[in-house]
């Protein structure tokens, strides 16, 4: 099976079992917008929980808060997001198909990629135990003509985006045969630039209505609050400020199910630090942050960090957090380090001191801001890909099973009497409602023990628990891991410290601070 396939599979599923859902799907969807069911919402929930406990109860000095969407538009101005957050866009004049330049590139950069990939691959099997990947990546003469060609492109693309060059990005389309994937033909428009936030109007008449925007990330709810937290919180720098909430971008090239959305949610933090500290912390937050990913145990090497060619126009260092999805590795999560500029710019927009003093310095300064922001969607499709999994099971069955981490799976434990009658029911109630001021749990008393323990397998439910007849006597439940599918005999007594142990979040944030 391939990854496409795998990838395909995985939405199926988000749907089939109450993850995800198309938006308004009765009228047949809107592009790139998601509801998340009644499973999602609780995974969801847990990825925040996890998120937003490790920032502000791990860290003494980082305290939360929750802005409103709709923000005065000088925000936007201050930000350089009305003058600066647009997309290269081209259009195919054959097609009539609308692209994203900088994503045709990359495409072409990763065909590349590919290249060189099936080479290597055709060699490791030529070879077998011989082969030494290295060597050959190093003089083989595709694979190097593939790379040259690549870095060529990589170079060329670089400059045109730093310096805006939109020219530069369409030469590199015409230059390298790039076609439009529907027409096949090169019949390109010039390449022009496209906001990407998203307008409405505030106010009840037409001529008294005010321009707003949707805020197409939650960074700047922080920093017009940064005084007010400041001050009111009598904070001391270095500190920072979380928060999670929703944001907008009327994303043109919106695919991958719900790694690129319209509506997302994001969560920010942002840390002030003396200017001139900025690089510690910045090494500092990198390094945090990629712990609190491998915490959860969905494999170190799908993680990996990519540092920007581009900076944004705040930035003086940034990287990314990449997760290998089915799709290849792809950003989940940014960290930047934001110098002053928003600050500042805020400062000079609203005409207000944000200045800091520094008592142990005696001098007021602008704070430096290091940034980390994770997409809660994305983060969310990261842990779905790794933890999907198809098994082939002795005796010719097979199964799907999530193997979520336990501590974000939507239920921890299923109540399951074997049967429908001679008090088992009434057992596993009791049970239920003994474990449920803990946990989430489940009763289910429907179909052959088989089919409830495929069902809870499919949502990635870490424990079953079987109340049988046995049961009424010795007091005793059969408890079915998920992973391993094993089965042991334990008293219903230690039913509640067997489950807490692989589900407390405390377990992860230890590993985190070790
Ligand atoms: N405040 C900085 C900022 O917003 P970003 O790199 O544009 O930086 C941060 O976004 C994170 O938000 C990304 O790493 C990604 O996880 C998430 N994100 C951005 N655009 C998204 C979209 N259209 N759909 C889903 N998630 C998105």
């Amino acid at each position: 099976m391939t990854q496409k396939d795998v990838f395909k599979k995985l939405v199926a599923h988000c749907k089939e079992y109450g993850f995800v859902f198309p938006s308004s799907e009765i009228y047949d969807g809107l592009g790139a917008v998601y509801d998340y069911g009644q499973n999602g919402v609780e995974l969801k929930n847990n990825i925040k929980r996890y998120w937003w406990d490790s920032m502000t109860m791990l860290h003494e000095n980082v305290v939360g808060i929750d802005a409103a969407i709709f923000m005065h538009p000088t925000t936007w101005k201050a930000s350089g997001h009305v003058d600066a957050f647009n997309d290269p866009l081209i259009d195919n004049r054959d097609s009539k198909k609308r692209y994203r330049a900088d994503v045709l590139i990359e495409d072409l950069m990763a065909k590349y990629d590919e290249k060189i990939e099936k080479e290597v691959q055709k060699a490791a099997k030529r070879f077998g135990a011989s082969f030494d990947e290295a060597m050959f990546r190093q003089t083989n003469p595709r694979v190097l003509e593939h790379q040259a060609k690549r870095d060529e492109i990589h170079a060329r693309y670089a400059k045109a985006m730093n310096e805006n060059d939109l020219p530069g990005l369409k030469a590199i389309i015409m230059d390298y045969d790039v076609v439009d994937p529907i027409s096949g033909t090169k019949n390109w428009t010039d390449v022009r630039q496209f906001n990407l936030m998203f307008s409405t109007e505030m106010g009840s008449t037409a001529d008294g209505a005010m321009k707003i925007y949707l805020r197409p990330e939650t960074a700047q709810g922080i920093f017009v609050n940064y005084l007010n937290v400041q001050k009111t919180g009598r904070m001391k720098i270095p500190f920072g400020i979380a928060q999670i909430g929703k944001a907008f971008r009327n994303e043109i090239v919106a695919r991958q199910f719900i790694f690129r959305m319209r509506e997302f949610e994001q969560m920010e933090m942002q840390f002030f630090v003396r200017p001139g500290d900025e690089m510690k912390w910045f090494a500092y937050w990198k390094e945090h942050r990629l712990a609190w990913h491998k915490a959860l145990g969905l494999g170190d090497n799908k993680y990996r960090f990519h540092d920007h060619d581009k900076l944004a126009h705040y930035a003086n260092a940034a990287t990314d957090i990449e997760f290998e999805m089915p799709f290849g590795f792809k950003e989940v999560e940014g960290i930047h380090s934001r110098t002053d500029f928003d600050l500042s710019s805020h400062e000079k927009y609203s005409g207000k001191n944000i200045k800091y003093f520094d008592p142990e310095l005696n001098q007021s300064y602008t704070p430096y801001v290091i940034e980390t922001s994770i997409g809660v969607d994305r983060m969310f499709l990261s842990i779905m890909s790794a933890a999907y999994c198809e098994e082939q099971l002795e005796g010719g069955d097979s199964r799907v099973v999530l193997k979520l981490p336990p501590v974000l799976a939507p239920v921890k434990a299923a109540i399951l009497p074997l049967v429908k009658k001679d008090g088992l029911p009434e057992k596993a109630r009791e049970i239920m409602d003994a474990l449920k001021f803990d946990f989430r749990c489940v009763y289910d008393e429907k179909d052959s023990i088989g089919k409830r323990y495929r069902r809870q397998d499919a949502v990635g439910t870490p424990f079953c628990v079987t109340v049988d007849h046995d049961t009424l006597t010795d007091n005793c439940v059969t408890i079915r891991h998920r992973d391993t599918m094993q089965q042991e005999r334990v008293s219903i007594d230690s039913l509640h410290d067997l489950i807490d142990r692989e589900v407390n979040m405390k377990n992860l944030f230890r590993k985190i601070m070790d």
